[in-house]
């Protein structure tokens, strides 16, 4: 009986130090997660705060995940991946330029007259950095790293250490999204969602 009694004591303390140990690395994460929040936040007031950066709200990128959201998160797996390679590198440019990796203004899952967007994929970094180009002062680097995050599709290799960080982010998450592993969420996603049902033949595209 007393055994029993002590192998319940141990398995209750192994499960109490298991429960640290998982709240313990959420806390680290969380905060992490802050801090490159406020890097992102000090670093790209002006972006973050623009209208029509806000814009991108309005625009799915992949599964449930506005391209908004989208090109935050490829800020902070930028900023993470250079921390954790470790590979020095201008954090303000990487920042900047993984906020505006995906600038194109526009739903590339609704086709419309003009454009059935079927090859948006090789062409949307120009896009990205035409916009991009009238709204900001970019650097070199910033304009590098929007042409050419969709490498290899955009052939050319990237030449800066800024660019190959962002297309490797940018990948990365794109991944994640596109198997539901990372989640958007919120009324604007509703609300999309419920324009993308009205139009039939976006639909019958994503299909
Ligand atoms: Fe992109
Ligand atoms: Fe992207």
């Amino acid at each position: 009986m007393e055994l029993v009694c002590e192998m319940r004591k141990i398995e209750k303390g192994l499960r109490r130090s298991a429960r640290c140990r998982r709240s313990e690395r959420w806390r680290r994460n969380f905060e992490e997660r802050r801090a490159l929040r406020k890097e992102i936040r000090a670093a790209a007031k002006d972006i973050l705060m623009s209208q029509r950066f806000n814009s991108t709200k309005s625009y799915i990128q992949h599964g449930n995940m506005t391209v908004n959201d989208h090109c935050i998160h490829v800020a902070e797996y930028s900023l993470f991946f250079s921390k954790k390679l470790p590979i020095s590198c201008s954090r303000k440019e990487l920042i900047r330029g993984a906020l505006l990796h995906d600038y194109f203004l526009y739903d590339w899952h609704i086709p419309d007259e003009k454009n059935p967007h079927k090859l948006h994929g090789f062409y949307h970094p120009g896009v990205a950095l035409r916009n991009a180009s009238m709204d900001y002062k970019l650097t070199p680097r910033e304009r590098e790293i929007i042409k050419k995050h969709m490498w290899p599709l955009t052939v050319v290799p990237p030449t800066c250490r800024e660019a190959w960080i962002v297309t490797a982010a940018d990948k990365w998450c794109s991944l994640m999204e596109t198997i539901h592993l990372h989640r958007g969420h919120g009324k604007i996603l509703e609300k999309l969602e419920k324009r993308r049902m009205e139009n039939p033949q976006a639909v019958k595209r994503e299909e």
